[in-house]
């Protein structure tokens, strides 16, 4: 299996990465995973459901029998890249394999239903995301009857609460804990509550069930995930009261969160990143834009003052914390001042890590309907690069900032570039490169930065870390 994402909310998720879970004597099902956080989750839930029907998993296109690409819809490239994909696997079918089944699973199966069924015939399954329960009799409907097998019902329930995901690409030390799914916020440029649907919580018992197992199998962090993350609900109980009751699983496990709304950040969540160490001193908080008149066309219910009055109010009360962000350059209408208004914003806010973005029109949008795609491509990208440029600067010095001062590293593996060195994420998520020494996988070091990239901080060792001490 491999995943490849488009929205980068880890620093390295685009990497493909490889599993072996080969089961032999079964029939093999080979899966990859394109797009943000919530698609790697939903296919640990793949992985379970499939492997609970004796489907066995390969990380070996060539030997699988079903081929499914967990898609993404977010930007038009996204939308491209798994099209490319799937021609290529089309092929391999046609060349290789007549029986192989390809599937597509996600966020592109609802919109792109008819077109990749009837009008391409690409495809063999179209599996939406609320869907996935029913993949074994999807699967066994397109080999008896030769014909397409389509699932794409939106659900207002569905949770897999009670599906043990399969973690097939775990690295032992980290681990992402889907608690919530879909989006009611409906901002104009985004497709992804038509994609996912209505937002629906997962009950706070099998959360924390699934946080204490985790804990039990050595893993040392979990991500808490969510369309919409921070406007969860569970039975009287909120999202900062939920981050609190995992945080007193264990003072061994770290908890980060993503992706989270402005208008759902409250002092009470707030007070728990100050209060409970293990609660990292990290809140990505997409702010999209930097103009007022711009968020009321976005519909982000926010004002540019009222952003950055959360901002403060999060460092007053959060000292230290690290901030990052999603930025939308070239949304419809944007003029040059509008424009400035975001590098202002950005340059104000001086986030640690900004995630940018060229605005792509993306069908049945609020956006789409009623505004019109007019900033020039030339222009979307001359304001992209010098967002880019800009951001790089900022993340530089707040890097360079760093060196002398301590932080504590949870170390998930060797570092890329040597044997010799450990990389792992400080507790403000800035991934960190420390010299191997006796530390290892799993471990909390207290470190000292002694150099940096604007991506990474380089640091030397001082001592193993007890969380709570
Ligand atoms: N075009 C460009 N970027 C988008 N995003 C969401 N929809 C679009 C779009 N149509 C970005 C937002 C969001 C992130 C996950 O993707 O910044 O926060
Ligand atoms: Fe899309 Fe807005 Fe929902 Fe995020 S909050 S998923 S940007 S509609």
């Amino acid at each position: 299996m491999q995943i490849h994402t488009d929205i980068p909310i880890l620093d390295d998720l685009d990497a493909p990465k490889q599993v072996s879970a080969t089961a032999p004597g079964k029939r093999k099902v080979y899966l990859e995973t394109y797009g943000c956080q919530m698609n790697v989750s939903d296919s640990e839930i793949v992985a379970s459901v499939l492997k609970s029907e004796g489907y066995g998993l390969t990380h070996n296109v060539e030997e699988a029998d079903v081929v499914l690409i967990n898609t993404c819809a977010i930007r038009e490239n996204a939308e491209q890249k798994v099209r490319r994909r799937l021609g290529e696997l089309r092929a391999h079918k046609r060349r290789n394999n007549p029986d192989l089944k390809l599937g597509v699973l996600g966020c592109m199966a609802e919109r792109l239903r008819e077109n990749l069924l009837e009008q391409e015939k690409l495809v063999d399954l179209v599996v939406g995301p609320d869907a996935y329960r029913d993949l074994g009799n999807l699967l066994g409907e397109a080999t008896d009857t030769g014909q397409a097998a389509v699932n794409v019902q939106l659900s207002k329930e569905e949770t897999y609460a009670d599906i043990l995901p399969v973690r097939y690409d775990t690295n032992g030390v980290s681990s992402f804990v889907s608690i919530m799914r879909g989006c009611d916020n409906m901002c104009s440029f985004c497709v992804v509550p038509f994609t996912r649907g209505r937002e629906r919580s997962r009950p706070v018992d099998s959360i924390l069930d699934e946080c204490k197992s985790l804990v039990e199998k050595g893993f040392k962090e979990v991500t808490v995930l969510g369309q919409n993350v921070n406007s969860y609900r569970g039975e009287s109980v909120d999202f900062a009261e939920l981050l609190y009751r995992i945080s007193m699983i264990s003072p061994d496990l770290r908890i980060r969160y993503s992706t989270s709304h402005p208008k759902d950040c409250s002092d009470d969540l707030l007070h728990v990143h100050a209060e409970r160490e293990n609660v990292c001193n990290y809140i990505h908080l997409p702010v999209q834009h930097g103009n007022t008149a711009m968020l009321q066309r976005m519909k982000r219910t926010y004002s540019r003052e009222q952003y950055l009055d959360l901002v403060e109010r999060a460092r007053k009360i959060v000292p230290g914390v690290a901030l990052s962000t999603d930025i939308i350059a070239g949304f419809c209408d944007e003029t040059q001042e509008e424009h400035q208004d975001t590098l202002s914003l950005m340059a104000q806010v001086r986030y640690e890590h900004a995630y940018m973005f060229m605005y792509s029109e993306r069908p049945d949008t609020y956006a789409a309907r009623k505004f019109e795609d007019n900033v020039a491509e030339d222009v979307k990208k001359r304001r992209l690069q010098e967002i880019i440029r800009q951001q790089g600067v900022i993340s530089l010095e707040s890097n360079q900032s760093e060196i002398g001062k301590e932080h504590v590293v949870l170390v998930e593996g060797l570092s890329k570039r040597s044997d010799e060195q450990l990389s792992g994420r400080s507790d403000t998520n800035k991934m960190t490169v420390l010299d191997r020494s006796d530390f290892g996988k799993g471990d909390y070091v207290k470190v000292r930065v002694t150099d940096c990239t604007s991506a990474t901080l380089i640091a030397e060792p001082i001592r193993l870390y007890t969380p709570g001490s």
